[in-house]
């Protein structure tokens, strides 16, 4: 017919296609415009052969994951970094709220059990309708404010993962424990596609994706988009669900192997000096072990001490002193979002990493607390974070315009370190160039391997003393199996004590528990168990990592695609358990099937690894400080 039309009546026929044509672009400005046709609009594209999901590989869970797939790939081809998570905005400008409503903005609580909770469970509730409420609301505000990227339609609001009933028999589905020596306790899933055999797909769905936005950039959408100097390849997108620790050791070395670093607009002696320590670091002098390293616990010990050693006589750090407190320059230095604060403050003070000559520098510091962003600026209620996005845009405007650093490389030798669970949505869009030591780093928000690094999320109760209480039982003083406490956030909390609370004596998994002084009751189960628990929240993140390593507890880590702290370097399976959220019915078998000795080897190896999780008030050798910042130095010199 078309054809007919074609040859028969040559001007008809181009008219068609023009109107054609013309509807498609509709739509296409559609699809970005408008969230609640999102789902609708992809399927007539589908039909309509326009290369969006026809070649997704994604392993769709529900219908409309394909629409959140390609709002990720938008957050992960860097064209576009829009693609906002209403589910998780509105989960945490809950917390927000409630943490605000509750008085003290976290860092007063001292006595509380869990500043991970700052927030009671009651007021969760009261809140649970103003979410619902108000999800229209934030969605239709993003898209005026976010053009291009919402098409999260599939979030729901109540977390829903199908997660397996009660009775673990009717679990069939196999575990994934990973560890290192010991042996995979149990199979890995053979279902869960490695990233390797997604790879080819994934880099045409980035192609894709790239024609898909160019076709719309006539709509002046992208010109949002910050400066970027030069073209750079994006390591990974997301094609995983769920995201195993081997995944994402291939993601990582995926990123080291195919990164094209960007060119900088002119080359300063500091490029060369990196240049220089990335061979170096490259062809290290092996070593088998050392007095201070424990060479199990690190993926390459001659190259994560090369390059330390390289970072204490080389690095220097440009700390820019614009900016007005208490956003810039205020170091928070108690409550759970601490180690920003402590960071800047040791930074700033420990003047041996800082130079005072920017042109010197390998590496530029923006100076904010994601905590006092949100204290400062947040609107209770407003549920949006845009004047928090905005405060930060304009600030690196200002560095961008005062500075030619910025623009010399769009960014990438330019870091920030934010512990607030809002900071990878606010730092998205702007500083997506940039390397961001994030807490909240979440592979499915946006966390970058090879760039951005992973903060620990250190919840610190005593400034003066942040080493009180360190330490716990010996091992065969630990007579619990299992212990977990804390409120109901998030989903995967609730379904834990669905399966365990009050279910067994060798597992002590609790709600909240009763204020004690000083946490002592809590403190006490830390020191007393073999593994203490570390599941997620609202976000990925929790402050019980850090804390199971200082009270020598061997953590369990349930949180999906939660990327844990110094990734980079240390070989997270050597000395924690990671479950996954749908094996919490088999925790305890997971648990009990590895061997004593094993978990021995486990937890002196925690003993070994807590040095580089412990804050001192003068920065120490292979602190928490120097490995943050170790961590964005390696990330550099893969970059570099
Ligand atoms: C759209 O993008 C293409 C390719 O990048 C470019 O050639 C064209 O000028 C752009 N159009 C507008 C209106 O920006
Ligand atoms: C560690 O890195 C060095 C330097 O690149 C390399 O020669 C060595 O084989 C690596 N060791 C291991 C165990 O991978
Ligand atoms: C950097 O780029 C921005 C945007 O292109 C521009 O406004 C700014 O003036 C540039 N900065 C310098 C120092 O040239």
């Amino acid at each position: 017919m078309g054809q007919e039309l074609l040859s028969f009546c040559p001007t008809e026929a181009k008219r068609l296609l023009w109107i054609v044509g013309m509807l498609f672009a509709l739509i296409l400005v559609l699809q970005h415009l408008e969230l609640p046709y999102g789902s609708n609009l992809s399927s007539v594209l589908t039909a309509g052969q326009v290369p969006v999901e026809k070649n997704s590989s994604f392993r769709a869970r529900d219908p409309s994951s394909t629409v959140n797939m390609v709002g990720n790939e938008s957050v992960s081809n860097g064209l576009d970094d829009t693609a906002t998570h209403p589910f998780h905005e509105i989960a945490n400008n809950n917390k927000t709220s409630d943490l605000v409503s509750d008085g003290s903005g976290g860092s007063e609580r001292t006595l509380e059990i869990d500043e991970d909770e700052d927030e009671s469970g009651s007021l969760v509730k009261e809140n649970a309708t103003d979410i619902t409420l108000s999800e229209e609301r934030t969605e239709k505000g993003s898209n005026t404010t976010d053009p291009g990227g919402n098409e999260n339609t599939g979030f729901p609001t109540t977390p829903p993962p199908a997660y397996p009933p009660v009775n673990p028999s009717l679990n069939t589905s196999p575990v994934v424990v990973e560890t290192d020596v010991g042996a995979p306790i149990i199979s890995v899933d053979s279902n869960v596609p490695l990233v390797e055999k997604d790879q080819t797909p994934s880099s045409e769905k980035t192609d894709k994706s790239e024609q898909l936005h160019s076709g719309l950039n006539e709509t002046g959408k992208d010109s949002s988009v910050p400066r970027v100097p030069v073209v750079n390849k994006v390591p990974e997108v997301s094609t995983l669900e769920v995201y195993t620790i081997s995944d994402m050791n291939k993601v990582l070395h995926h990123s080291w192997t195919s990164y094209h670093s960007m060119i900088p607009q002119w080359s300063s002696p500091a490029d060369q000096e990196m240049q220089d320590a990335a061979s170096q670091i490259e062809n290290a002098p092996i070593i088998k072990n050392d007095p201070n390293l424990y060479a199990p616990l690190y993926r390459n010990l001659s190259m994560f001490k090369r390059s330390y050693e390289l970072m204490e006589s080389t690095l220097k750090v440009y700390v820019y002193r614009e900016g007005q407190r208490p956003i810039m320059h205020t170091p928070v230095l108690k409550g759970i979002y601490a180690s920003e604060g402590w960071f800047m403050k040791q930074l700033e003070d420990h003047k041996r990493f800082v130079t005072k000559d920017p042109q010197k520098a390998h590496l530029y510091y923006l100076p904010f607390s994601s905590r006092m962003l949100e204290e400062r600026l947040y609107v209770q209620g407003s549920h949006s974070h845009k004047n928090l996005i905005e405060y930060l845009k304009n600030y690196l405007d200002m560095i961008a315009g005062k500075y030619p650093f910025w623009n010399r490389t769009g960014g990438a030798d330019h870091f920030l370190v934010a512990c607030h669970d809002w900071a990878p949505s606010e730092t998205k869009k702007y500083m997506a160039k940039c390397i961001r030591a994030l807490c909240n780093a979440d592979m499915k928000e946006g966390f970058v391997f090879g760039k951005d690094a992973s903060l620990p999320e250190t919840y610190v109760q005593n400034s003066k003393n942040p080493l009180r209480d360190l330490g716990g039982n010996r091992p065969s003083k630990r007579s619990i199996l299992a212990f977990f406490a804390g409120s109901m956030h998030g989903y995967v909390r609730p379904i834990l004590l669905q399966h365990w609370e009050n279910k067994d004596p060798d597992m002590k998994i609790f709600g909240r528990l009763p204020k004690s002084k000083g946490n002592k009751i809590y403190v006490r189960h830390m020191k007393s168990s073999k593994y203490c628990i570390c599941a997620k929240g609202y976000e990925v993140n929790s402050p019980r990592v850090v804390e199971a390593i200082f009270y020598e507890c061997v953590p369990v880590i349930i949180s999906d695609n939660f990327v844990p702290p110094f990734f980079e370097v240390l070989k997270w399976e050597s000395f924690a358990v990671f479950v996954l959220e749908k094996d919490i019915p088999n925790l305890k078998d997971i648990l009990l099937s590895i061997p004593k000795k094993r978990y021995l080897q486990m937890q002196m190896r925690v003993k070994r690894v807590q040095q580089h999780f412990l804050w001192h008030a003068r920065p120490e050798k292979y602190d928490i400080f120097h490995m943050i910042l170790h961590s964005i130095w390696y990330n550099r010199l893969h970059r570099i």
